[in-house]
């Protein structure tokens, strides 16, 4: 059965994406703006969110729909508690704690895992290929403005199976032909793409909630300098078709 459910993510998420780009945080970091205590949260954060993704993912890894978009290459637990270990030091387990926001991100990937499992498909494309796009720009941002050394902070972003932008853009083709693949009918494909969009919601609602740190280490005036005027937003052109954009964040 094909639904075109990777155009139809796509299409029915550009919305969601655009507001994500235009958080105030996402802002902030395309002006090169990364200030290491709201950034460390938002990667300790995510930590909580995939290791509660992952889990689930592994748990249903035998699942009709589920399997079909399980890739361990993909996992991100690992490199973020590298990250974690980096920006903490060893002791990181005692040190983070969740938002609020992520408390809720957390609890919906469980809830929708113990009642409709095939909605993890939703939050698997939110966040891996939000990874394996925008992310990889991310990444250069913010190895430069933390001046990284070679090898630390930015595993999130790292694949190591997927070494190359080309390994990526193929990679991302297969994950594609994988969401079309699903065996989901309209009215499941329909719940899917609100899922993600809710996905989206839970995300944006994460770095809200870091945005006063980022206001109290840059002052007002230069915050908002930065975040009022909206950007245009990637996911509105065709597939792939990302050079001013990315030209623009590099
Ligand atoms: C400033 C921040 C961001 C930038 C610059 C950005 C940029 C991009 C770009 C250029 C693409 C298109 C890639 C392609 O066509 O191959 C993309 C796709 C995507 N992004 Fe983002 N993004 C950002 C934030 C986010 C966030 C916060 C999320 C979700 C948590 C996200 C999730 C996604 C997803 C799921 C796709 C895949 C869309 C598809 O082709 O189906 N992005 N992003």
């Amino acid at each position: 059965m094909s639904t075109d459910l990777a155009s139809k993510l796509r299409e029915g998420t550009k919305h969601s994406h655009t507001m994500a780009e235009n958080t105030a945080f996402m802002k902030c970091f395309l002006k090169g703006i990364v200030e290491r205590e709201p950034f460390r949260k938002l990667i300790a954060n995510l930590y909580l969110v995939y290791s509660a993704l992952e889990e689930q993912l592994q748990r249903y890894s035998t699942h009709p729909v589920v399997s079909l978009i399980y890739f361990p290459i993909l996992n991100r637990k690992a490199n973020l508690e590298k990250d974690l270990a980096y920006y903490y030091g060893e002791n990181w387990r005692e040190q983070i704690s969740a938002l609020e926001a992520g408390k809720v991100y957390v609890e919906r990937i469980n809830e929708v895992a113990n009642t409709e499992p095939a909605l993890l498909v939703a939050h698997a494309y939110v966040r891996y290929m939000g990874d394996l796009s925008g992310g990889q720009s991310l990444k250069k941002i913010i190895r430069s403005a933390l001046d990284l050394p070679e090898n630390e902070g930015t595993g999130l972003h790292e694949f190591e199976q997927l070494p190359s932008v080309e390994a990526i853009r193929a990679f991302k083709g297969k994950y594609r032909d994988a969401l079309n693949a699903l065996p989901v009918d309209d009215a499941l494909a329909e719940k899917i793409i609100a899922e993600a969009n809710y996905a989206f919601e839970l995300n944006r609602n994460v770095v809200h909630e870091l945005e006063a740190d980022v206001k109290a280490a840059i002052g007002d005036h230069v915050f908002d300098l930065i975040t009022r005027q909206d950007l245009p937003g990637s996911t509105e052109r065709s597939p792939g078709n990302n050079a001013i954009r990315l030209v623009a964040a590099e």
